[in-house]
């Protein structure tokens, strides 16, 4: 059991701040803020909190840091490395009152958004005006712009597009202290002082808490070509990826999937209608897009031959929107059908592109010392394998021992091949132990002071990201 916090005489503080009807107290309200999308984790939060203002919040926090109360900040709970489990107890801050598209600025390609918004209704309000937000993660249906800015989320299309960093040009914040501050400009460029707006991107929630963003945007790209290379060798498929590009293609969408991750989600998902032939072990999941169909055509004509002289095997073109939806329903569901079928730890490998078919040889090594079976999937084009280690049966001692065993060889790859611990899921809680593989006693006593400088009394997000 977690030390308490809270007293009757903080919650009487909130009630004066927020209203009763924002104060929850309740099994039900706290159980449903306890879990995110990481592994069984549960840890219950004393009181969830849910402000509607930056006022609010600063007011909260003000008291918070004054009585050495934990705070959590939780965005729609789809993260895959703890970010918003309240290890320490406290309160929970639920940003889901912040649901506000506050302005989509067409004379400028910009839009200012609140952190409560859902990824996917905000992308489908600027396609609406011919605008795009990229950064897709799988989750984009459920997840909150707040928790992508956290994490600093990527999905699909990071590989031509980049990732929600590369779309921030100016946040609000409010500070341990109660201070609410701005840290950038609606500008393009901006070589003034130090960076504290990509600071804060990534620093899941232990620096402050983000009110508000202004995202640059893109026209969207009209239109896009999906196709689907099957493979006999997991790592021809790998290999086949920095091909891709060096043959000066950049594709919108370059994703890997080994063979159980297809079949385990057309097993979770009835709906999808793809068949696979029998050698095929593992896929490329290949989108360009663009404006021009005729430009579209001739890369994807460049790329067909890369795919062959890798050895790929008959490719499915998607001839119509409804099986390109169907390739994308499967590649966005592995994460969910693999969860439905075991509990399993989600690691984040990246590591230089050129570098992916050693990291897969790698992973599989790894698993058959250390006795775990993994399932691997993800952005190939980055580089970026989630590589999903599956409980199944294997005893107590072993997931916890031998696995984490395994998952530190893992990283020690990783590291060694010039990559690092997370492409876009964050350290969170349950990466924090592996650390000091990717950074040195230097680096991490830099990190730990800037928390300092930010938040002296360890009150926002304790026990994430690294012990402090
Ligand atoms: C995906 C999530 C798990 O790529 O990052 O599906
Ligand atoms: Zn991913």
């Amino acid at each position: 059991m977690t030390q308490m916090h809270i007293h009757p005489s903080d919650l009487n503080v909130f009630r004066t701040i927020l209203g009763d009807a924002y104060v929850l107290t309740d099994e039900e309200s706290r159980t449903s803020h306890a879990q995110d999308q990481t592994e069984d984790l549960v840890y219950l939060p004393e009181v969830v909190l849910r402000p509607r203002t930056p006022e609010e919040i600063s007011l909260i926090l003000k008291h918070c840091n004054q009585q050495n109360i934990p705070v959590t900040t939780r965005g729609g709970g789809t993260g895959l490395s703890g970010g918003a489990l309240p290890v320490n107890g406290g309160v929970v801050l639920a940003m889901s009152r912040f649901n506000q598209i506050l302005e989509i600025d067409e004379r400028n390609l910009q839009a200012t958004v609140e952190p409560g918004v859902i990824t996917q209704v905000f992308q489908e309000a600027v396609i609406e005006k011919g605008l795009f937000y990229p950064p897709d993660p799988s989750s984009r249906g459920t997840c909150f712009i707040g928790g992508n800015l956290a994490h600093c989320s990527g999905g699909p299309r990071a590989v031509k597009y980049g990732v929600t960093r590369d779309y921030v040009l100016d946040l609000e914040v409010v500070l341990a202290s109660g201070d609410i501050i701005r840290t950038g400009a609606k500008v393009l460029k901006n070589s003034t002082g130090y960076n504290l707006t990509q600071l804060l991107v990534g620093s899941e929630g232990t620096l402050g808490v983000i009110t508000k963003v202004v995202f640059k945007l893109l026209p969207y790209p009209r239109l896009n070509k999906v196709l689907l290379a099957p493979f006999r060798s997991p790592l021809d498929a790998c290999a086949a990826v920095s091909a891709i590009f060096r043959e000066g293609i950049i594709p919108s969408a370059l994703e890997f999937m080994e063979r159980d991750a297809i079949d385990w989600t057309l097993h979770f998902r009835s709906d999808i209608n793809i068949q696979l032939g029998d050698e095929e072990q593992a896929h490329l999941l290949i989108e360009v897009d663009g404006n021009d169909e005729e430009t579209i055509l001739k890369d994807i004509e460049r790329i067909v031959p890369v795919l062959e002289a890798h050895h790929c095997m008959d490719i499915l073109f998607a001839e119509s929107e409804a099986q390109k939806t169907d390739l994308w329903k499967l590649r966005r569901s592995v994460a969910e059908a693999v969860k439905s079928n075991s509990t399993y730890k989600e690691e984040d490998t990246v590591v230089p592109r050129a570098e992916l078919p050693v990291l897969l040889a790698g992973v599989k090594e790894i698993g058959a010392k250390y006795g775990f079976k993994s399932v691997c999937y993800g952005h190939a084009g980055d580089g970026n394998l989630h590589v999903n280690i599956i409980k199944g049966n294997m005893s107590e001692a072993a997931w916890k021992e031998d696995v984490t065993n395994g998952i530190r060889e893992l990283f020690t790859l990783v590291v060694s091949l010039g990559g690092t611990l997370s492409g876009e899921h964050g350290i969170g809680l349950v990466q924090q132990p592996y650390m000091p593989i990717a950074f040195s006693p230097v680096q991490l006593d830099l990190m730990r002071g800037i928390k300092q400088v930010f938040d002296p009394k360890g009150i926002l997000n304790p026990g994430k990201i690294f012990n402090v």
